[in-house]
């Protein structure tokens, strides 16, 4: 079997097109642009091409996006006020805080002093306490776009197992959270997984959202599965994910590539949170 390659760059240019139209309603309506804020502290690598790709997608979309930059030894309760500061800003309608934190900076305290409403990656409490209920309403963008990726494919999981690699509040969790919404029986790995290669063989359904290129092999998918790569690693001047796509290629009947799969969808999910405007 070799797995059909599911390229998002149709559903990208819709997506993209709807939300051109919606920013000009936007700035009639408001009389200025929608705004983004991203935050960034430290110097990460794969932080810096998520926010080379998110300016660009502000761009082609309409909207402004102003980049706030904080040494990596910014304290905590700095970085608290800043994030508090932006979500009481008027003219800032979305605020997001690129990943990862330096060690000493915990992102539950920062994203405490965010409102929900400005909240559009979904990272706040308050939003992903209404995930967690089933009450959905700004959510992870990784899996946002998991689930742009099943309406778009029509992929339907009542009943079929899906196993879930990786646990981390902005990938993972939410992820298994939007599956098991759909009525599928979901499994959680992390690192702490003993016998991981047999249970994502058991996968009808294998989201892997962990950072290490290669991770899942041909050998640890079953024969005609579903596999969504939502890793995005920076290999040798390449972007790659996690999955060992050349091998499990031949093995699954659906696969998402990377790039070019879940991630391109992953901003336009923060653009249309953005433009939702002061509510
Ligand atoms: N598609 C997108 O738009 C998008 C958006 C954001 C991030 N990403 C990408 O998604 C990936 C994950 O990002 P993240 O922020 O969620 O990373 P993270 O916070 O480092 O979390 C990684 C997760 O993977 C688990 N893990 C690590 N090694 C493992 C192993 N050998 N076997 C099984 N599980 C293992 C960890 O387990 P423990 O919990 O036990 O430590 C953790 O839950 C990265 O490649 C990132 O660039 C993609």
């Amino acid at each position: 079997m070799v797995a059909m390659l599911y390229e998002s760059q149709p559903l990208v240019a819709r997506m993209t097109a709807q939300l051109r139209t919606e920013a000009a309603l936007f700035r009639n309506h408001y009389q200025r642009m929608p705004r983004l804020a991203q935050v960034i502290v430290g110097q990460d690598a794969a932080a810096a091409l998520y926010s080379r790709q998110l300016v660009r997608a502000c761009r082609q979309v309409g909207l402004s996006c102003v980049t706030v930059t904080y040494p990596f030894e910014t304290e905590e309760t700095e970085l608290r006020a800043e994030i508090a500061r932006l979500g009481d800003d008027g003219t800032v309608d979305g605020v997001t805080l690129l990943l990862p934190l330096p060690a000493h900076i915990r992102q539950r305290i920062v994203m405490e002093a965010l409102r929900p409403e400005k909240d559009v990656d979904g990272l706040g409490p308050r939003n992903a306490g209404n995930l967690l209920l089933g009450f959905p309403n700004f959510i992870p963008s990784t899996a946002d776009a998991v689930r742009a990726v099943l309406d778009d494919a029509e992929i339907a999981l009542a009943g079929r197992h899906a196993v879930v690699v990786g646990r981390s509040n902005m990938g993972g969790k939410p992820i298994a959270l939007v599956l098991m919404q759909r009525d599928a029986t979901v499994t959680v790995c992390h690192s702490h997984t003993h016998n991981l290669q047999e249970i994502t063989r058991s996968a009808d359904l294998l989201v892997v959202s962990v950072g290490r290129p290669a991770l899942i092999t041909a050998d640890m998918v079953k024969p005609g599965a579903i596999v969504l790569d939502a890793g995005i690693n920076a290999l040798d001047g390449r972007v790659v994910g996690d999955v060992e796509s050349v091998g499990v290629r031949e093995v699954a009947s659906f696969l998402t590539p990377v790039p070019g799969g879940l991630g391109p969808l992953t901003h336009l999910t923060l653009l249309r949170h953005t433009l939702l405007g002061p509510q």
